[in-house]
């Protein structure tokens, strides 16, 4: 096992991306602190307490970001720290809240504060992650399915680059293992049209009822293509989208959340 001994810490770890980090780590060997806001909330807990190891190699710990020292007992003597909690909310009416000026701000902040500490960082840049919940609620990304099976288009975009929860897990910890890995790793997947994602959604699921009241007539349309050599030199290969859906489906079919 590639943890064995070793002790890291999640933070935001009833979350989304977070949960299956965790879910890695503890396959993997390694004893898992895991920072949630509320240990006695079963709805963020219940899911990472099930985990294959966590009987033997997961702890929870109470942090919250807006309280300063929050996160000290938890980190203290990690060999390594996953941080991933994070509000994500796209709508806000404050500008400086706006999501990603603070994606943008917290990152330089830490690149900073790695610098002044000496410490070392990877930064992994996900586009929308989709693919099985692990939580029992519905998180930002995955809601964007909800919606487009509703006929709702929530960034009124023409394209979408997403890729799989799994994928994203995995380059997280291989980001660790990795003796080499640095810098910014970005991991998207292809961009495609809003119509391709529900093409490909009715013809897997030919009897879900996908609403669509629009079409694609009035969407703003820029269509990028970003390298991801350098993600995939980590190891990391990626989810077909076609699987991604599909998987994603499935999970919210099975939590009621569809
Ligand atoms: N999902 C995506 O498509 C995507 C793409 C790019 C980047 N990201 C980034 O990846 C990270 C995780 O996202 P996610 O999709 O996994 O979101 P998520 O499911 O909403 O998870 C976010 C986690 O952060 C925690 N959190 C929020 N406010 C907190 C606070 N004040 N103190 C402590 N914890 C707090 C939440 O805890 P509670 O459950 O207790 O509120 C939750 O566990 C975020 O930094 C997000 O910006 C996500």
């Amino acid at each position: 096992m590639n943890g064995g001994g070793q002790v890291v810490c999640v933070t935001g770890a009833s979350g989304y991306i977070a949960s299956w980090i965790v879910k890695l780590l503890l396959l993997r060997g390694y004893t898992v602190r895991a920072t949630v806001q509320n240990p006695t909330d079963t709805a963020e807990t219940e899911h990472l307490l099930a985990l294959e190891g966590a009987k033997e190699r997961l702890k929870l710990f109470k942090a919250d970001l807006l309280e300063d020292c929050s996160f000290e007992q938890a980190i203290e003597g990690c060999d390594a720290v996953f941080h991933t909690a994070s509000p994500v909310k796209f709508i806000v009416t404050d500008p400086q809240l706006w999501y990603p000026l603070s994606k943008t701000l917290a990152e330089n902040v830490a690149w900073q504060f790695a610098k002044d500490n000496r410490m070392d960082m990877v930064v992994i840049n996900p586009g929308f992650i989709i693919g099985p919940l692990l939580q029992p609620t519905l998180n930002f990304s995955v809601e964007i399915i909800v919606d487009i099976v509703k006929g709702k288009n929530p960034f009124n975009c023409r394209y979408y680059s997403f890729v799989d929860v799994r994928d994203v897990a995995l380059a997280h910890v291989k980001a660790l293992e990795s003796p080499s890995a640095n810098g910014r790793y970005i991991i998207s997947g292809q961009s495609v049209t809003i119509n391709h994602i529900k093409e490909t959604m009715h013809e897997l699921f030919p009897n879900l009822c996908i609403d669509d009241p629009n079409g694609e007539g009035e969407m703003e349309g820029i269509n990028c293509k970003m390298c991801v050599d350098k993600v995939k030199n980590l190891g990391v290969e990626f989810t077909p989208l076609k699987s991604s859906l599909g998987d994603t489906i499935i999970s919210l079919k099975e939590k009621y959340l569809l």
